[in-house]
């Protein structure tokens, strides 16, 4: 009866039953896998959806790339990092999850691939199934910063390949793509007919990013390239449903990649009218939320780090951007059994490492969006469980 686009296994995950016992036995525990912005105590500036009201949002204009407004105001937004992109160049989402199944659909026929990096984003495996594309996995990897094993990468490659996705800060590992990365990635695209997509979401919060970083892959112009954001993580307001992609490359492409992306929203139209009337001062006021996850984020990373100096068999890899941190821990159990040991004994809830694909056990993965207060003292209790 049903595809296999959607899983058959319906059951959840060891973790998920354990957090489940904990709920129902009425136990309370300590959540540093919170990645919800408006459920960590961020103060959100009064009136900031007062937009929403705004009258122009009674008449339904359908525009199926974005009302103009609402697109000059994301081109304003990539020129405040630095970036050049015309509004015409931009497409409106409901999502980054949604700009994933347009650009799937622009690029992929069904059984095609597009490359993946591990460790990263888990939903990437959802997206590509539900659009009958595989998601390929290539290796970046950890000496001291994160990057990319371009020959493994090369070599994953194949004849269905139709795209390079790279996640800039990446989630969890939170490595930047570097200038030389992007170079090799643009030679590789342009060899082999590929595009580049940039999935820039978490752009907006540096933490300590190595030299070379770059600012967008749409920093340059030779291939395809389609960077990604949208209001969920640079305003913090999942919500909104409001995500954007920018195109770059050689005219004659980009405009024909618009063209078909025009035809294929126009089907679906799921971006709402208020969310686009009221983005630009939606995004202007996003500073003042971007400031406070960016220094809540910023200071749970200092003191995960010093917390972690303190036990020298954990390590606490280095995060150049994004709202997660990685711990290297002694490998002496399953990360499963760890982490359900930490959630019953320590009461705390932390991820493992192979909910991103990490190449082995001994990875945890905790959410630097966490109250302060909480991140100190369930860090502290994690470290002193696991490192001791
Ligand atoms: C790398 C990455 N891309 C996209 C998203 C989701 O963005 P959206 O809420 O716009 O779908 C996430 C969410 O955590 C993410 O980690």
């Amino acid at each position: 009866m049903f595809s296999s686009r959607v899983p058959g296994d319906l059951g959840p995950n060891t973790v998920a039953v354990a957090v489940e016992r904990m709920r129902l036995s009425g136990r309370g525990f300590d959540d540093l896998t919170v990645s919800n912005p408006t459920d960590a105590g961020i103060e959100y500036p009064e009136g900031l959806l007062a937009g929403l009201a705004d009258p122009r949002a009674l008449v339904y204009e359908p525009q199926p790339l974005g009302l103009s407004v609402a697109r000059e105001a994301v081109s304003a937004e990539y020129a405040r990092r630095g970036v050049r992109v015309p509004s015409s160049h931009i497409v409106l989402t409901a999502s980054s999850s949604d700009s994933y199944a347009l650009l799937f659909k622009l690029l992929c026929d069904p059984g095609e691939s597009v490359l993946v990096p591990t460790p990263s984003y888990p939903l990437f495996e959802h997206l590509t199934r539900l659009d009958c594309v595989h998601a390929l996995p290539y290796r970046t990897e950890y000496h001291g910063t994160w990057t990319i094993d371009l020959e493994d990468l090369r070599y994953a490659i194949d004849e269905t390949t139709r795209a390079i996705l790279v996640v800039s800060p990446n989630n969890p590992t939170g490595a930047w793509l570097k200038r030389d990365e992007l170079a090799a990635l643009v030679d590789l695209c342009a060899a082999h007919h590929l595009a580049l997509i940039g999935d820039e979401v978490f752009a907006d919060y540096p933490i300590d990013p190595a030299p070379g970083a770059v600012r967008s892959v749409i920093d340059q112009g030779d291939v395809l390239t389609v960077s990604l954001g949208g209001l969920s993580k640079s305003v913090g307001l999942p919500q909104l449903k409001l995500g954007w992609m920018a195109l770059r490359g050689p005219s004659a492409l980009v405009q024909s990649a618009l063209m078909r992306l025009e035809i294929a929203a126009d089907a679906y139209l799921s971006v709402g009218t208020p969310v686009q009337v009221a983005a630009p001062a939606l995004l202007q006021a996003g500073y003042d939320v971007r400031l406070q996850i960016r220094q809540r984020v910023l200071s749970n990373y200092r003191q995960l780090l010093e917390a972690a100096g303190r036990h020298p068999s954990c390590q606490a890899l280095r995060a150049e951007g994004g709202w997660s941190a990685v711990l290297r821990i002694p490998h002496t159990t399953a990360e499963d059994e760890c982490v359900i040991g930490l959630l019953e004994q320590q009461h705390l809830l932390v991820h493992p490492g192979y909910f991103f694909d990490f190449p082995r056990d001994g990875y945890l993965v905790v959410s630097l969006l966490t109250r302060p207060d909480v991140f100190r003292s369930a860090t502290d209790r994690l470290l002193t469980a696991v490192c001791t």
